[in-house]
C-alpha cells in the first residue's frame, strides 16, 4: 500500500512548478532558498533536462540552493560575472497586501535580499497560511548579526520595543550559523506599523548585517492553497 500524498507538499510542488514555468530560455535566474523554492529549482532542472528550456544560468541565494541546483543540473554563476538578473524565484514567511515580505526562516535572507532585489522580476512562492494583513502577525523578523555584536544588538532591539531571541539549531545544541558565519536573532514586534522604516532602522544598528523585511521588491506572489484536499495555485 502506498502512503497517501501529503496535500501540503503537493501544493508546494504545484506553486514551485508554476514559478518554474515562468523562466524563459536564455535568462539569468535567481534561485531562492526553502522548501517551496526547492520544487521550483527541481522543475527548472527538469525543464532543462527535457530541452524545453535552454541556456539559463542560476544565481543561488544560499549554500542549500547551490547544492540543489547542482543536483538538478542547473549551471551556476556569481554576481561578479553578470550585470543583471532576469527573474528570481524565492519563498517567504509572510506576505502583506502590498507584497512586502518577511523572509529568513531559513537564515538565508542576506543573500536572498541581494539576489531578489537585483532581479528584474521577482516571483514569490508561498502557501496561503503566509498571507497576512500586517507583517509580524505570525512570524518574528530575522536579523543577521555578526557574533561579537550579539549583546549590544540584542539591547538595541529591546530598546526598539522588540522581543529578541537568538535562533538555535536542531536540538538546541548551538546557535544557527548563516552562510556568512554569523548568527540570527528573531525579533518579535507587537506591531509593525511601518515596515519600510523598520527595515532601515534595524539595518542601522551597528553589528547588524541584514534583516528579513523585504519592501517594494516582489512583482508576483504565487499563493498555493489546499482545497478539498487538492493543491490549487
Ligand atoms: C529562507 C527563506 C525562505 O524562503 C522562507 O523561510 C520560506 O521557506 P519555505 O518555502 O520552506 O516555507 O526566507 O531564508
Amino acid at each position: 500500500m502506498t502512503a497517501a500524498a501529503d496535500p501540503v507538499k503537493l501544493m508546494k510542488q504545484e506553486v514551485g512548478k508554476a514559478a518554474a514555468a515562468l523562466v524563459k530560455s536564455g535568462t539569468i535566474v535567481g534561485l531562492g532558498t526553502g522548501s517551496t523554492t526547492a520544487f521550483a529549482i527541481q522543475y527548472i532542472g527538469e525543464r532543462l533536462k527535457s530541452g524545453e528550456l535552454k541556456d539559463i544560468v542560476g544565481v543561488p541565494t544560499s549554500f542549500q540552493a547551490e547544492v540543489l541546483a547542482k543536483e538538478y543540473g542547473i549551471p551556476l554563476t556569481t554576481l561578479d560575472a553578470i550585470d543583471h538578473i532576469d527573474i528570481a524565484i524565492d519563498g517567504a514567511d509572510e506576505v502583506d497586501p502590498q507584497k512586502n515580505l518577511i523572509k529568513g526562516g531559513g537564515a538565508a535572507h542576506t543573500r536572498e535580499k541581494v539576489v531578489d532585489y537585483l532581479a528584474n522580476q521577482f516571483i514569490v512562492v508561498v502557501d496561503g497560511g503566509k498571507v497576512v494583513d500586517k507583517l509580524g502577525s505570525i512570524f518574528a523578523v530575522p536579523v543577521e548579526v555578526i557574533p561579537m555584536a550579539m549583546t549590544p544588538v540584542m539591547n538595541a532591539l529591546k530598546k526598539l520595543g522588540g522581543k529578541p531571541e537568538l535562533r538555535m539549531g536542531v536540538k538546541k545544541a548551538g546557535p544557527v550559523i548563516t552562510d556568512q558565519g554569523n548568527m540570527v536573532i528573531d525579533v518579535r514586534f507587537d506591531d509593525i506599523p511601518d515596515p519600510v522604516n523598520l527595515e532601515t532602522t534595524l539595518n542601522n544598528i551597528p553589528g547588524v548585517l541584514e534583516n528579513g523585511i523585504f519592501v517594494n521588491c516582489a512583482d508576483i506572489v504565487l499563493v498555493g492553497e489546499v482545497v478539498d484536499n487538492q493543491p490549487v495555485v
